[in-house]
């Protein structure tokens, strides 16, 4: 299997980014829901930022028809940046800034959503033979307890494909990629012998939930042209993954224990929104005691 050992980390990522986001209509009919803030940031930005603080400033942003504002969110503003610089606003000035000073972006266009295997295989040209990282764009790990370079070191040395696992209840194993997996002998480290998408519930193999984080290698894309569409009848990137699987690519996986932000849902949008506002040095005092309050007065 010596294919499957690369000779170094993962540097490229892709943000598959081109869903329609009925969840949140009427909200995201104008707005692509990867531009709705979280308190005053977008959550993509934290999804670049998260890449950017695992060492990765190459990203590539697959997006749909009407949202390239999520690109304009990366780019200089001139004549914004102006006017807070003559207002001597320098921390506004640095926080307008600061998106486009995270990674290069670049970006590719998926015609018609036909599914996430489908919107990866966007990135081969630009990967080019290499492993590389994607990140889903919905959701994204607490700051303070980072995945991703754990996962990239995982896959410099085992190659191959590395997951990353929550535990979630039973019922809501058919809302997730699930792994069937045995120990490594080192802690929340696994190997997984099987994946299966969206499985019922009664038929689940565990209650490990793949969860919007993969390092992939390049053998992917070879691998999503060969499967039929799978569950909602889409190109799934989990079906590629377990075709890898049993064709002998070597499958790992981090059981992640920290706090993942999952947004995209409108309840966990306004947890997110809610955990990281509480978080916030300027705000997170006077909000928390405003919501201590309003939720024991109901
Ligand atoms: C996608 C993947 C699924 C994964 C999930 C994580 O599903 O297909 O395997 O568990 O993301 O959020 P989606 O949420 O796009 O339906």
């Amino acid at each position: 299997m010596s294919e499957h050992i690369p000779t170094r980390r993962a540097v490229k990522a892709v943000i598959p980014a081109a869903g329609l986001a009925t969840r949140f209509l009427p909200a995201t009919k104008a707005v692509p829901k990867e531009l709705l803030p979280v308190v005053d940031r977008p959550v993509l930005q934290y999804i670049v930022e998260e890449a950017a603080a695992a060492g990765i400033r190459d990203i590539l942003l697959i997006t749909g028809r009407g949202k390239t504002s999520m690109v304009d969110h990366f780019d200089r503003q001139p004549y914004l940046e102006q006017r807070l610089k003559e207002k001597g606003d320098i921390e506004r000035l640095a926080a307008v800034r600061e998106p486009a000073e995270l990674a290069e972006i670049y970006t590719c266009r998926q015609a018609e959503p036909l599914g996430l295997g489908h919107a990866v295989s966007y990135a081969e040209s630009h990967v080019g033979g290499e492993p590389f990282a994607v990140l889903l764009g919905d959701e994204f790990m607490d700051e303070e307890d980072p995945l991703l370079p754990a996962m990239l070191d995982l896959q410099a040395r085992e190659g191959g494909i590395v997951l990353a696992f929550i535990e979630v209840p039973r019922e809501e194993v058919k809302r997730y990629g699930i792994a069937s997996v045995e120990p490594t002998g080192t802690p929340d480290v696994v190997r997984v012998t099987g994946l299966v998408e969206k499985p019922d519930p009664a038929e689940t193999p565990s209650n490990l939930a793949v969860v919007g984080r993969y390092i992939l290698p390049a053998g992917i894309f070879d691998a999503v042209r060969r499967i039929k569409p799978g569950s909602g009848g889409e190109l799934q990137l989990t079906d590629a993954m377990a075709l890898m699987l049993e064709e002998g690519a070597p499958v790992h996986g981090i059981v992640y224990r920290g706090v993942r932000y999952d947004t995209g849902l409108p309840l966990g949008y306004l947890q997110a929104v809610v955990q990281l506002a509480c978080k916030r040095p300027d705000l997170g005092p006077e909000f928390s005691q405003w919501l201590a309050d309003f939720v024991r007065e109901g």
